[in-house]
Order: structure tokens, then C-alpha cells, then sequence
């Protein structure tokens, strides 16, 4: 079955698997919705995207995405609220990261008529599978890959945008426990830090699974030509609380230009929470931490929007953080979640009704 919605070209699935899912228990990220939006890069240009049946793709295995991994991804969320209407959260600004990643893997920069479109005519189909319930959120994931084949070191000619959707709960469930890095890097100056590329991601797992072993949950980046300045946490911005300023660190060639991270910055200001944006030593980090002046450590990003850091390793030591009865995590949180959620105004005009 064929449709047109904003222009785009829908073929149905045949059949739905929503029956076969408990939205009332959702993991992250591990069910997916019955279509995607597929768009090529052929012949020099990207071509008309369509909605289609989610299915598996079929790829030369000389496809250069498996050989030099130029791949980049966005990460966003549909909400719907009670009176089923449905909310992106400033879904332009990882429309316009996308493209910075994009240029950055060499990859052809996408219109943005086909993202926002397509992303709008894609939800409209798949309306069904974005969660009510309180914590759940459609997640949604964009990216794009090198499809074109060749051995030869050098950019793709052809490539595909995909976007994905999946029904989603928490991303983690609790605090987590974190270890400052000390030998190992996501990123480096020159380097991609500052774009969703795939391979980022790939080389934060190993030394993930050594502090895994050693008891902690996620690694705290450190910048790789000192590992004296606190960058960010696994795959989130951070943000550390000293008695009652908020600090998180400048953006840079190493560092995501977060929405999550700006959206609370702004509110931060905007509320009168003293905020700073600077860099943040470990020193300052682990002597607040002896004397009793840091009082919270999060991570910020859209999957878990504020993650609470319960205590930190470093140089084999332990520390814990207070369990505060009002945390900037929680106020925070609830002020950005509200806001996405249509359950309070948004005076920073961030929300984006699909219709
Ligand atoms: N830092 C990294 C490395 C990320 O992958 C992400 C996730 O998108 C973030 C920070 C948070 O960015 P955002 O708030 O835009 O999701
Ligand atoms: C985020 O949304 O915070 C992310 O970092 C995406 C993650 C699943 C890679």
C-alpha cells in the first residue's frame, strides 16, 4: 500500500508488531517501530526519501562504511501529551549537527527539508508507537552512512540516511558510578570528537569495559593531551556542582555541542542558578570532593536527559557524593522534561508540534 504525506512517499508495512510490545516496560533503544524513513545519495545528489517498511538493508560488503566507518547519527525524542499531540524537543539543532558531522566524515550535507519532513512524515505513520506513559519517549535515530563500495581510502559516492525509530524507557536505572579517565581518550584536537561519528563511540567501549570491571558504570572523559580537565561523561556533557555553581565545560574540537547541555545552561541563567561554562579540573574536582563542597556530578544528554553520578574513582581512590534531598538534577530534569512534554510553558520557544 502507497501514500503521499508532505510530499514523501509511503509504503506500509504489511503487518504491525506493535502488539507484541509492553509499553509499559521499555528498554532503551531495543524495539523498533514498524517503518523508516530511507533516503539515497546517488548520482551526486540526495534523493527523494521515502517511508518505508523497517527491514533489514542490503549492502556490498565492500560498502566503504565497513571499511573506513564513515558513519555519523543524531539522537532525538518524540513526545506525545494528553491530548495526543506530538512534540519534538529543538529538533533544528541536531538537523544543523547532523550536517556539522556530516562535513566533518566528508559526507554530503542533506537538506533540510528532507530531515524535517521526512521526520514529520514518519512519525505521522508510526504515531502509534510514540509512548504516553510517564519516562517513555519515542527515540529516535537519524544517521547516515557511506552505502557507495570501493577499497579505496576515500569518501563514498553513494550513501544512505536512515531514520529509526523505537519506543523507549530510562536509559539507565539508577545513579551511576563513574572513573575519571587517565590513559585513554575519546578525542583529540583536529580530531571528530565534535560530531556523532559511529567510530567515537566504538573507542569509548573498550576502555568502558575496563572500569566496568573495576565497578564503575561509565568512564569520565579527560582532555588527551593532559588528562588534567574534566571533559565529558561516556556518551554525555557533564556538569558539576560546587557548593552552588553549576559547571560544565566549554565546547571545543573534543567536545559535543550537547542540546541537552545548552537547554540547561539557559535554563540554568534563566532561573538564576549560577552557572559557569569553563574548564574544570580533576584537582578541583577531587579537593570539593575532600571538602565536602561538591555536592552533585551529572551527565546531560537526550537519551537519559540528567544522569546523577552517586561517586567517582581516581588514582584508585573512591569518592562518594552527598545524597542532597533538592539536587539541580532533579529540578532540572523535571523543568526540561515538563517543558518536552507539553506540561508547562516553554518560554524558550524549544518545543516543536508535529502536524
Ligand atoms: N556528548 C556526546 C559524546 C554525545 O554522544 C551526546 C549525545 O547525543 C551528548 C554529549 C549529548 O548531546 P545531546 O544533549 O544533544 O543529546
Ligand atoms: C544521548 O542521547 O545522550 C546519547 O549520547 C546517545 C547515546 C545512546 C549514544
Amino acid at each position: 500500500m502507497s501514500a503521499i504525506i508532505n510530499n514523501i512517499e509511503i509504503i506500509k508495512a504489511k503487518s504491525t508488531k506493535i502488539n507484541d510490545v509492553d509499553f509499559d516496560n521499555l528498554k532503551f533503544g531495543s524495539v523498533f517501530s514498524d517503518h523508516m524513513l530511507v533516503c539515497n545519495y546517488e548520482n551526486g545528489k540526495w534523493q527523494a526519501p521515502k517511508v518505508t517498511p523497517y527491514e533489514p538493508i542490503t549492502l556490498d560488503p565492500s560498502a566503504k562504511i565497513f571499511h573506513y566507518g564513515q558513519s555519523i547519527f543524531e539522537g532525538m525524542k518524540a513526545y506525545k501529551d494528553a491530548d495526543e499531540k506530538v512534540w519534538l524537543f529543538r529538533p533544528l539543532d541536531n538537523f544543523n549537527r547532523l550536517n556539522i558531522s556530516a562535513k566533518r566524515l566528508a559526507i554530503p550535507e542533506l537538506p533540510e527539508n528532507y530531515f524535517m519532513e521526512g521526520l514529520k512524515a514518519l512519525l505521522e505513520v508510526d504515531s502509534d508507537w510514540i509512548p504516553k506513559n510517564e519516562g517513555s519517549s519515542l527515540y529516535i535515530r537519524p544517521f547516515i552512512f557511506a552505502s557507495g563500495n570501493g577499497f579505496h581510502a576515500s569518501p563514498a559516492d553513494a550513501y544512505k540516511f536512515i531514520i529509526c525509530t523505537a519506543p523507549s524507557g530510562a536509559y539507565f536505572s539508577g545513579k551511576v558510578k563513574v572513573l575519571i579517565e587517565e590513559k585513554y581518550s575519546r578525542s583529540a584536537n583536529g580530531g571528530v570528537g565534535f560530531a556523532k561519528a559511529g567510530g567515537n563511540y566504538a573507542g569509548q567501549f573498550y576502555p568502558t569495559q575496563l572500569a566496568i570491571e573495576k565497578g564503575y558504570q561509565q568512564v569520565i572523559w579527560t582532555d588527551d593531551n593532559t588528562h588534567e580537565y574534566i571533559e565529558e561523561a561516556g556518551a554525555m556533557n557533564i556538569f558539576v556542582r560546587i557548593n552552588d555553581t553549576l559547571i560544565t565545560g566549554p565546547t571545543s574540537d573534543r567536545i559535543l555541542d550537547g542540546i541537552t547541555r545548552k537547554s540547561i545552561i539557559q535554563l540554568a541563567e534563566a532561573e538564576n542558578i549560577p552557572v559557569e561554562v569553563r574548564k574544570i579540573t580533576v584537582k578541583e574536582v577531587v579537593e570539593a570532593a575532600k571538602n565536602g563542597s561538591l555536592k552533585e556530578m551529572f551527565g546531560a544528554g537526550t537519551a537519559a536527559v540528567i544522569s546523577p553520578i552517586s561517586g567517582f574513582g581516581f588514582k584508585d581512590e573512591d569518592f562518594d557524593l552527598p545524597e542532597l534531598e533538592d539536587t539541580y538534577a532533579s529540578y532540572l530534569k523535571k523543568r526540561i522534561t515538563d517543558i518536552q512534554t507539553n506540561k508547562t510553558e516553554d518560554p524558550f520557544a524549544w518545543r516543536y508540534e508535529v502536524k
